[in-house]
């Protein structure tokens, strides 16, 4: 089978859209937008995420020890597309766009996200061109908003369940 294929067939998938973030001890700020974020278990509570190996993130959370995924509301479109690396701005630089603190871990959290997830890296999982981040999270940010997705390489939103309330 052809990776055109596996491709095409996950582009239609909707995946809710996050910037992974880190910080080295000397205060530097790494971030990448990613949808490959999942839930692993609650109790710890801890989740994944998959990471091309070639990222600033991949290469800096070894040292740090920290990350944080920063799940984007639609109303954090610019923040997705700089993390992504469409608005030419790299590395720290890309910490421009957005409203960004530090909380509990030191990893920059997004202030408007929908939630942030602060983990403490518990194991990376080399595979091929990625690696898995494996996190217990040791603080969550709720915030309000409705969830960025990306669906058929588009950013995009849901429509609201109606509450049964
Ligand atoms: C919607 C969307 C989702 C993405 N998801 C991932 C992902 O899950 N993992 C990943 O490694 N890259 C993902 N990327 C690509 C990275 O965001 C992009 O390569 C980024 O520029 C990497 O940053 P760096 O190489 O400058 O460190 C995604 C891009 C987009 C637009």
């Amino acid at each position: 089978m052809t990776s055109d294929l596996f491709i095409a067939g996950m582009r239609k998938m909707a995946g809710a859209v996050s910037v992974i973030t880190t910080a080295g001890q000397d205060g530097e700020r790494r971030g990448l937008t990613a949808t490959a974020v999942c839930s692993l278990s609650t109790a710890p509570p801890s989740l994944l995420a998959c990471v091309n190996r070639e990222t600033w993130v991949a290469r800096f959370v070894s040292g740090s020890g920290i990350f944080a995924v920063n799940v984007l509301s639609a109303a954090q479109e610019e923040i997705a597309r700089t993390f992504a690396g469409q608005t030419g701005l790299t590395a720290g630089d890309r910490f421009r766009i957005g409203d960004w603190e530090s909380r509990e871990t030191g990893a920059p959290i997004a202030r408007g996200a929908v939630v942030a997830f602060e983990c403490r890296l518990e194991r990376i999982v080399d595979h091929t061109t990625h690696v898995i981040l494996i996190g217990e999270v040791v603080a969550t940010i709720l915030g309000d908003g409705h969830s960025l997705v990306y669906l058929d390489g588009n950013f995009s939103t849901l429509p609201r369940p109606f509450s049964a309330a």
